[in-house]
């Protein structure tokens, strides 16, 4: 079967620190070309950790989902994108006002000739079960983040059909929650296979534990890159 189109694929780096981190990008090299440092690995290795892996020749999603007074997430944005970080992620949870400032912190930050970093909003962790109320509040979120200026959102596979659907063609969809058959859940709850959130239209999908946590980070990947070409 032949899929709608090719999504990609960013591996989330969630390591405790910046030498293990490095480790897994090490082996992704030439096959990944985007990783995620989220609070794990900005924590103990701050800003650090998006120059390393950006040196070794990754695009950075910086996933620090920043949730706060637009004031402060404003500048938080400024400081992100002068790190050069690719991606950025806001909760949509944090209101219109909170997304727009997101928006212009990350404009301001950028270096000259440098692309703006893209901002993400999440609408609802993925970790969070289903409920009768999810999609609706998934999609109001989807829409003020569009309305607010975001590029696009971070949601469940499940969501990423209506979304789609409701805020167009060159709306970003990224989607974690990703687990190939077979791979433990953890602490995840709406979760799809690659393949299935390919069809349902993600541009980019996000795994961490099923390649970081794997014997071969490089063949988990590879795997994972088979899977979402083909069913
Ligand atoms: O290890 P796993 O594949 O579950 O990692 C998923 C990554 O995506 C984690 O870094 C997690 O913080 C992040 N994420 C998520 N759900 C969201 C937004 C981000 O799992 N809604």
């Amino acid at each position: 079967m032949s899929l709608p189109h090719a999504a990609r694929l960013i591996v989330a780096l969630d390591a405790p620190s910046l030498a293990g981190a490095v480790r897994v990008a090490h082996r992704l090299r030439g096959l990944v070309g985007t990783v995620k440092v989220g609070s794990i690995l900005f924590t103990a290795a701050g800003p650090d950790a998006i120059r390393r892996l950006r040196a070794l020749g990754f695009q950075v999603m910086l996933d620090l989902k920043f949730h706060d007074i637009p004031h402060t997430v404003e500048a938080s944005c400024r400081a992100a994108a002068r790190h050069r970080a690719r991606w950025l992620t806001v909760h949509a949870s944090g209101g219109r006002a909170m997304l727009e400032a997101a928006v212009r912190g990350a404009r301001q930050g950028t270096p000259r000739g440098v692309v703006r970093p893209r901002v993400l909003a999440v609408t609802l962790l993925t970790s969070v079960a289903a409920s009768s109320g999810s999609r609706r509040l998934v999609l109001a979120r989807a829409g003020a983040a569009k309305a607010a200026g975001c590029d696009g959102v971070v949601v469940s596979a499940r969501e990423a059909r209506a979304v789609r659907r409701q805020c167009g063609r060159r709306f970003l969809i990224v989607c974690p929650g990703i687990r190939p058959a077979g791979a433990a859940r953890g602490d995840q709850r709406r979760t799809t296979s690659p393949a299935q959130a390919v069809e349902a239209g993600a541009d980019w999908l996000v795994v961490g534990r099923p390649v970081t946590g794997a014997a071969s980070p490089r063949a988990a990947a590879a795997a994972l890159l088979d899977a979402m070409r083909d069913t």
